[in-house]
């Protein structure tokens, strides 16, 4: 990264920069995605195929709304982190159920038998969400338009990036005139929960103990 791109990046100086996502990004944003799928920890080996985890939470983002994700460069040049997001969730629902559910299904026709892992989130239901893009339809739709995901490798978290990856996508989304995002987190991840809510999101009205789910308006 040039001088220029860090300044512009709000780094500062040496460390992690946040740029925007770039094509040859994809294998390392789906193996973050797998590294912090287990209620923020490392998910590889909890379900037969290590592809389905991204193939659900993290591509299907990258390929719709390249421009709403932002990757975490670290000091070794390497893609640690990042956010990904869809401004219109509705308009993300329609395209996954069009362009995304099939070939999913198609790689993914049923669940494997279950591993070593028995983690509360299985891979027949991991499989099902995979397929059925209307489990993204939430009550608060209208209100929340935008939805996020988030993760940062081990080495990266604590230092502020979170916080600032989540700003960046709230700034782009509140200069294209988006109100508001939302998010669900596994109830498991216990981190997820104080660091939303330390940002300022509050727990919506749908949100149940089963589907936690968060909103936040971008301004
Ligand atoms: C959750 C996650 C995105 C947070 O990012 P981060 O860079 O570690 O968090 P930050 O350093 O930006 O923290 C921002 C604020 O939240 C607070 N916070 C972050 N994690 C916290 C935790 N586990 N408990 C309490 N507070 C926390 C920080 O203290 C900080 O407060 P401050 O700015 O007032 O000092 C990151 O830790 C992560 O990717 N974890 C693993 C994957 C994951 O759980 N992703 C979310 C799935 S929904």
């Amino acid at each position: 990264m040039t001088d220029a791109a860090r300044r512009a990046s709000g780094a500062g100086g040496p460390g992690p920069v946040i740029r925007p996502y770039r094509p040859e990004d994809r294998d390392a944003v789906a193996r973050i995605c797998l590294l912090t799928a287990a209620g923020g920890a490392d998910a590889t080996g909890v379900y037969r195929d290590d592809a389905l985890m991204p193939e659900v939470y993290a591509l299907p983002y990258v390929v719709y709304a390249p421009d709403l994700a932002f990757v975490v460069e670290g000091d070794d040049g390497r893609v640690g982190g990042y956010v990904l997001g869809v401004a219109d969730t509705a308009g993300f629902i329609d395209w996954y159920a069009r362009e995304w559910a099939p070939g999913f299904r198609e790689r993914h026709p049923v669940a494997g038998p279950p591993t070593v892992h028995r983690p509360a989130y299985t891979e027949a239901q991991l499989v099902a969400d995979g397929g059925d893009p209307e489990r993204m339809r939430i009550p608060e739709l209208d209100a929340y338009p935008a939805h996020l995901h988030i993760d940062l490798l081990p080495d990266l978290q604590g230092r502020g990036l979170g916080r600032r990856l989540v700003d960046t996508v709230r700034t782009t989304l509140a200069d294209r005139g988006v109100p508001a995002l939302h998010l669900g987190i596994d109830p498991a991840n216990v981190g997820a929960r104080a660091f939303y809510e330390r940002l300022g999101f509050h727990e919506l009205p749908s949100s149940t103990p089963d589907a936690p789910r968060f909103g936040i308006a971008t301004r």
